[in-house]
């Protein structure tokens, strides 16, 4: 069957996370992929968090399927002399490095133009232009400079981070977004462009419901879904809303049974106007369905954490299963707070090959994450990252260069 991206040639100059979520979204619609490393190193992250010596990460290799990779030496006259070669023949250039490191290779935009007007360059960057731009980031920072820390957290608590990569992998999935509309628009302009995810941008587009929040509450004074309502104060900026759902329909994360030992023995609850009468019945509150302290979803907002608290009293007699079964027959949205023990373990998620496991010629079988993207004429098939520099000779090659090239370009140390 054919792919989405059949056709397109990447170059891809990205490394540790945010770029290579891109490139490797990429590679699964069907693009080929070459992953341009440095020679003798390769991707930093080949080597960091290893759990086996001199085996290719598990944070490299679950970033970098179903993707081809050589070294070159850009610094380098004759490495250069290759990538413009690759510039030439390929559709997008990739990149996230350090600000102005693609120019102070001397492959600038006006370069490139010359090689392949055709060409995309597609940049992740930690900020846009402005006092930062210069800056060189990180996940969390990004986190931090895009409103995500300042409303994550509990309210008598420090900012906080979250375990979802909505810096790196959330701009890289912003990029790829930015790459195919880019492809799109190039069929009928002939022209490629520059594309820009900025890190604090992508952040910041996540957290866009907390931006609408900021004037509520400058208008209002308050908001009445979160936790600082009734009783709390609000200052001037959007606090952080501890588990508060943060829609129009309050929610919270409620002990269940085994939680003394389990720290995962929890269900995400939520108390949906529709299914009021519901959730009333199955605690054993019959009477709060007509009791005017309660009835309306404006009432109950007076009355949330005594409502959870007695909402959870029901939830630590099951367990987090127990519960979603009981509440899932009367349509109540609620959801186990799953540990990547028992993710891994889903077999749902393998069935839809969301969870993948791979062979690796020095690391054996792992797990991955494969493409969370379904679509029907364009399937993934996850295959393994590449080793470092092992298409190194099938890429020149196809290139033009012939096999002495090759050899003279690595006795020089250039591949
Ligand atoms: N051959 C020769 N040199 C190469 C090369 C190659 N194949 N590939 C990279 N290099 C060089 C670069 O040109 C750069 O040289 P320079 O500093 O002389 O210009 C150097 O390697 C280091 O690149 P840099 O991007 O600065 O890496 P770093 O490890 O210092 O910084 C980041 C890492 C992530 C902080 C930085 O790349 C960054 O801010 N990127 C943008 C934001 C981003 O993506 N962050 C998230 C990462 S998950």
């Amino acid at each position: 069957m054919s792919k989405a991206l059949e056709g397109v040639r990447i170059l891809d100059f990205t490394h540790v996370q945010s770029g290579p979520t891109c490139t490797q979204l990429l590679a699964w619609f069907g693009a080929d992929v070459i992953k341009v490393e440095r020679a003798g190193e390769g991707d930093a992250t080949r080597g960091q968090l290893r759990d086996i010596p001199g085996v290719d990460s598990l944070y490299f290799t679950m970033l970098n399927h179903n993707k081809r990779s050589i070294t070159l030496d850009t610094k380098k006259p004759r490495g250069k002399k290759v990538l413009d070669s690759l510039i030439k023949t390929c559709d997008v250039l990739v990149e996230n490095f350090a600000p102005g490191a693609l120019d102070r290779m001397g492959i600038t935009w006006a370069h490139i133009q010359e090689l392949n007007p055709r060409m995309i360059v597609a940049s992740v960057k930690g900020f846009g232009p402005g006092k930062y731009e210069h800056c060189k980031v990180y996940e969390n920072v990004a986190q931090c400079a895009g409103g995500a820390a300042s409303t994550t957290g509990f309210e008598d608590g420090p900012p906080v981070v979250t375990g979802a990569q909505i810096g790196d992998s959330g701009t890289g999935l912003h990029l790829a977004l930015g790459i195919v509309a880019a492809l799109y628009q190039r069929n009928s302009t002939g022209r490629g462009q520059q594309v820009l995810a900025p890190m604090q941008d992508a952040v910041l587009n996540l957290c866009r419901v907390k931006m609408r929040d900021q004037q509520r509450l400058e208008r209002t004074g308050t908001m009445h879904e979160y936790p600082q309502y009734p009783d709390g104060k609000f200052g001037d900026a959007v606090p952080r809303a501890g588990n508060a759902s943060g829609g129009g329909q309050p929610g919270s994360i409620l002990k269940c049974k085994g939680w003394e030992t389990d720290p995962n023995a929890y269900i995400y609850f939520i108390t949906q106007g529709a299914v009021w009468p519901a959730v009333c019945k199955v605690i054993g509150e019959e009477g709060w369905i007509d009791d005017e302290a309660y009835a309306t979803p404006a009432a109950r907002l007076l009355h949330l954490k005594p409502i959870f608290a007695r909402i959870e009293q029901w939830t630590m007699t099951k367990t987090k299963f127990e519960a979603m079964d009981i509440l899932n027959q009367y349509d109540i949205p609620c959801g186990p707070i799953l540990s990547m023990k028992e993710i891994a373990a889903d077999p749902s998620l393998r069935e839809t090959g969301t969870i993948v496991e791979v062979d690796h010629p020095t690391r054996g079988k792992y797990l991955t994450v494969g493409n969370p993207i379904k679509m029907s004429d364009s399937p993934t098939e996850v295959t393994r990252s590449p080793l470092l520099g092992e298409h190194t000779d099938e890429v020149l090659m196809q290139l033009g260069y012939t096999a002495s090239d090759v050899a003279a370009l690595r006795a020089d140390g250039v591949i």
